[in-house]
């Protein structure tokens, strides 16, 4: 079958691999619809792990439901590609998202379980989700990430009135910006290093205001409208000198939300965190309860996601939609793969 493998750093090349066969009651099934994700760009840029199919961000349907009785040959499903242990504490807590081992077998993840940049896949079969016939394709693939962003704005504790800065405009800040808003922040701006995205952000809906990250005037800008600071601040990049910003924006004893991963450690102000009694908290992934929220929400249309989406491309077109994306320059956040064009 056809796919896209990690070649080497912003280098993929499209093969052809062996199909998956039916193996441990896993569902097999033929992509219709894969995310590129900012996470998936991390790899790209690094070019590890060498031949790594990625995609966790999918719509499928089923071939071969292997051990998953309740499901039949051409049904439409989405997943969540992670891989809980089922045993551990957090687990039994019905918190797989922070199990330590949730990330060995994830979906697109790990070059054990090939993911959504190929024609067919094989998936965890607890992890598999049937989804309501009334969503397209594309909505399905954008589960994943939105589920991404209600967890982070969850994990802010948003309140009626809050002001709520976004701190990177990809699709993951996108989403938790809007969501912020429904969560009944009165404010909401939008740092970004690229103009194109903050503006973006703005038209969408997903922000009221923007701030130009590189300015060097930011630090006064961005509080312009906050002169004690943000209540919630949610780092949807997640570098040194995202956390920094984020610190620094926070009002004293306000929430920073991390949702943005750095491959590198990063350092911060630390004497900003400890003497502002700033509350810094972590955001993984999203809880089970939180993933069939987002169908749900997708279902009953109260929530647009195709707004989102900038192009649909082949596989022979993912080099070129990974350049775009980590291009610092061009304005598309969200770039799905069709693996059948
Ligand atoms: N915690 C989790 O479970 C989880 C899940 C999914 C994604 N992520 C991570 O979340 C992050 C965002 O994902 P995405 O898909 O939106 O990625 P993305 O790369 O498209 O978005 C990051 C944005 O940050 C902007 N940026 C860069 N430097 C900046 C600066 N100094 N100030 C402000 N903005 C800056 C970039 O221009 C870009 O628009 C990624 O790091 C991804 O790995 C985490
Ligand atoms: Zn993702
Ligand atoms: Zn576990």
């Amino acid at each position: 079958m056809k796919c896209v493998q990690i070649a080497g750093p912003k280098r993929l090349e499209v093969t052809n691999i062996k199909p998956p066969v039916e193996h441990d009651g896993y569902v097999i099934c033929e992509l219709k619809k894969t995310g590129i994700c900012g996470s998936d760009l991390h790899y790209f840029v690094s070019g590890e792990p060498k031949g790594l199919v990625m995609g966790h961000e999918i719509c499928a349907t089923v071939i071969n439901p292997g051990s998953r009785k309740d499901l039949k040959k051409g049904d439409r499903i989405t997943a969540l590609p992670i891989s809980p242990c089922g045993k551990c504490p957090q687990c039994k807590n019905n918190e797989p998202e922070v199990c330590p081992h949730t990330w060995d077998l994830g979906l697109g993840l790990s070059l054990n379980t090939p993911g959504g940049y190929a024609e067919l896949t094989s998936i965890r079969p607890d992890m598999v989700i049937k989804v309501p016939n009334n969503l397209t394709d594309a909505e399905v693939a954008l589960v994943e990430p939105t589920a991404v962003s209600l967890r982070a704005v969850h994990r802010a504790g948003i309140e009626i009135g809050d002001h709520v800065l976004i701190i990177g405009g990809g699709i993951i800040g996108q989403i938790a910006g809007m969501f912020a808003k429904k969560a009944g922040a009165t404010y909401v701006a939008i740092s970004e290093a690229n103009p194109g995205r903050g503006k973006k952000a703005v038209r969408l809906g997903s922000a009221d205001e923007y701030f130009d990250a590189l300015d060097p005037a930011w630090a006064v800008n961005v509080n312009k409208n906050n002169p004690y600071g943000y209540d919630k601040v949610i780092d949807c990049c997640g570098n040194s000198a995202t956390l920094s910003s984020a610190l620094v924006a926070c009002k004293p004893q306000g929430t920073v939300v991390l949702v943005g991963i750095s491959m590198e450690p990063v350092s911060i102000p630390d004497i900003v965190l400890a003497m502002h009694e700033i509350n810094v908290k972590g955001a993984a992934a999203y809880t089970v309860e939180e993933f069939k929220q987002v169908i749900q929400m997708m279902a009953e249309k109260k929530i647009d996601m195709l707004k989102y989406i900038d192009d649909i491309v082949p596989l022979d077109g993912v080099q070129k939609a990974c350049e775009r994306l980590t291009s610092g320059t061009d304005d598309a956040i969200k770039i799905l793969i069709d693996p059948s064009k």
